[in-house]
């Protein structure tokens, strides 16, 4: 249970005993930490129920705590607030079950959702750039969080890999064995196709046949071509080996590898349903469903679901996977994570599922629209030539730096430790970095910020882990054992906050998971961090005399090593032995 929980258990049962409802006791962080941890503001509400002064509820509820083996405090301010302050021992007392809990006292739902996310997006035979790194990192926190608050969540690619750009693909490499002396079309690499694509796009916008071509190759793919679904599929083997590579290098992993192909066995039947149960008709020659509804600020135009030469659209596609996840998966809720852009898109898609009855009303269908990753010239991030920044180039550069500060930092380490290490903080920088904005924001990527082992910065969060280790390692190696460590009340200012903050943990996981808000846990191991360094300041621990004394804070430490270890995790990153 969350600790807000349990102080609201104890309050409401003060208000039961001072003769009001219960329901009044709810207890809530102090937004006056200055005066007090903790505080109730159920007095002026039940001060209308009771037709008494909000005070005197408060009064009465107060003397009913006096005492109390959970509060050392609950002082009744005016105009009828209950000031709380936890007692050490309760604090530590709920702290040792946090302790024992594989899930730190993170609240675990009766009925698990099943939940998919559907991130990634990455179309197929182009590589991927930094506009896909938002949706790998976001997406795969967004599955984790979910995962840890006990739900079941798989996560889908969505692979763009059914549009023009096969078409465009398959055009080029025809032309191009024309132009060798009219063989087939050889098979492409993977390094071959990255080159093949931006020059069939190229192409297209110069030249008008190339264009028709590729556009009535992609026809005929779509109609099942078995010559273009040859190659389809060999396209399709290469570039799904080759993200698998790229996605592994980022901790991202995904659970459905389906993508924009697979919803087309769908399509035909959808439409058909859709035209006989009247929600779509013929508009200028195209098919279209009307989404609009009454007190709509800004007009949302029609969801075009065939165009006039019978072509499914990317919201056709969408509708159509949605139907086969209904199928599939029947879950409970679907969250996608895409640039905002595409906004209007998903707001057309989700009205005209629930409209059609694809989609349940008790289902739920978000959007989670994340803003673009700018560099530090405010534009979105290019290479120093002021190319397409590859999702490679970046890893590597980040990598590169790492090491080097690996190197620098001289502590013993194997080459094979430093390489892991770098490797690790180079994906703690870039991930946090990300997400320790909100989604929904632009932000720019400064890589000297966030590769910096002070501040806000993944590294920093990663330093105070290791820092932790290192204590518990040496403690071990000095004969000590870390079994059966036992919390015990906090003594000085820095060690109850460090306390206090680990308590809110699982309330912090379910505000990230309920909003689906991974800033929200950047911000709380900020916090953490900031609270664990300045009590590690304060307090000598491995020669703490007092042996108890030491233990307890050896306990703390593991907690707080425990609580910060899974909130990295649910961001998709992890800590090394040493940094
Ligand atoms: N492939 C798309 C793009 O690059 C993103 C796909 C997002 N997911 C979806 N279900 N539409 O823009």
């Amino acid at each position: 249970m969350k600790l807000l929980d349990v102080l609201t258990e104890e309050v409401a049962s003060a208000f039961e005993a001072a003769g009001y409802d219960p329901k009044y006791g709810k207890v809530s962080l102090s937004n006056r930490p200055d005066l007090c941890e903790y505080q109730c503001n159920g007095a002026m509400a039940a001060a209308k129920e009771y037709h008494s002064a909000p005070i005197q509820i408060a009064e009465k509820v107060s003397e009913k705590l006096a005492g109390s083996a959970t509060f050392e405090k609950a002082e009744a301010v005016k105009p009828g607030f209950l000031n709380l302050n936890i007692r050490g021992e309760k604090l530590a007392e709920y702290l040792r079950d946090m302790a024992e809990d594989p899930k730190y006292s993170a609240p675990q739902p009766e009925k698990p959702k099943s939940i998919i996310v559907d991130y990634g997006g990455p179309n197929v035979a182009k590589p991927l750039h930094i506009g896909h790194l938002r949706a790998a990192i976001i997406g795969e926190s967004i599955k984790r969080i979910g995962s840890y608050m006990g739900h079941s969540v798989l996560g889908d690619i969505h692979m763009g890999d059914w549009g023009l750009q096969m078409g465009l693909i398959i055009a080029e490499m025809k032309r191009r064995a024309r132009e060798a002396g009219g063989q087939e079309a050889a098979l492409p690499t993977i390094r071959q196709l990255e080159e093949i694509y931006p020059a069939a796009s190229k192409r297209s916008g110069e030249d008008e046949a190339f264009k028709k071509e590729a556009m009535d190759i992609t026809y005929e793919l779509q109609h099942g071509n078995e010559e273009y679904m040859a190659i389809w599929r060999h396209i399709m083997k290469i570039s799904v080996a080759d993200l698998k590579q790229n996605y592994d290098r980022l901790n991202v992993s995904f659970e459905i590898w389906k993508g924009e192909s697979d919803a087309d066995p769908y399509i035909a039947d959808m439409v058909e349903r859709m035209k006989k149960e009247g929600y779509a008709y013929e508009s200028k020659g195209a098919l279209v469903v009307d989404v609009s509804e009454e007190g709509d600020a800004k007009e949302i135009p029609p969801c075009m679901l065939l165009k006039s030469d019978g072509a499914a659209l990317y919201t056709t596609t969408d509708l159509a996977t949605l139907v086969q996840r209904m199928e599939d998966y029947r879950p409970d809720l679907v969250i996608y994570v895409v640039d905002k852009r595409q906004e209007l898109h998903f707001k057309q898609v989700f009205r005209c599922a629930k409209k059609t009855g694809i989609v349940p009303e008790e289902v739920k269908l978000t959007f989670l629209g994340f803003g673009t990753m700018n560099g530090s010239d405010g534009k979105p991030f290019k290479t120093r030539s002021g190319g397409v920044m590859r999702l490679e180039s970046l890893l590597e550069e980040v990598y590169e730096r790492m090491l080097l500060r690996m190197e620098e930092n001289g502590n013993e380490m194997t080459e094979e430790e430093r390489e892991d290490a770098a490797k690790k903080v180079a994906l703690a920088a870039i991930k946090y970095g990300d997400l320790s904005n909100q989604a929904s924001k632009d932000y720019v990527f400064d890589v000297d910020k966030f590769t910096s082992f002070e501040g806000n910065t993944g590294p920093y969060i990663l330093y105070t882990i290791v820092r932790i280790k290192s204590i518990l390692r040496k403690y071990e190696e000095s004969g000590g054992s870390l079994d059966a460590l036992s919390i015990r009340c906090p003594e000085g200012a820095s060690e109850k906050e460090l306390a206090m903050l680990l308590a809110g943990f699982g309330g912090v996981m379910e505000n990230a998971f309920e909003e689906s808000a991974p800033h929200k846990i950047c911000a709380f191991i900020y916090e953490v961090s900031n609270a664990f360094n300045h009590f590690y300041h304060e307090v000598k621990i491995l020669s703490e005399e007092d042996e108890e004394k030491k233990k307890g804070w050896l306990a703390l430490l593991l907690l707080t090593k425990g609580i910060l270890e899974d909130s990295i995790h649910v961001l998709g990153f992890e800590a090394p032995e040493k940094m």
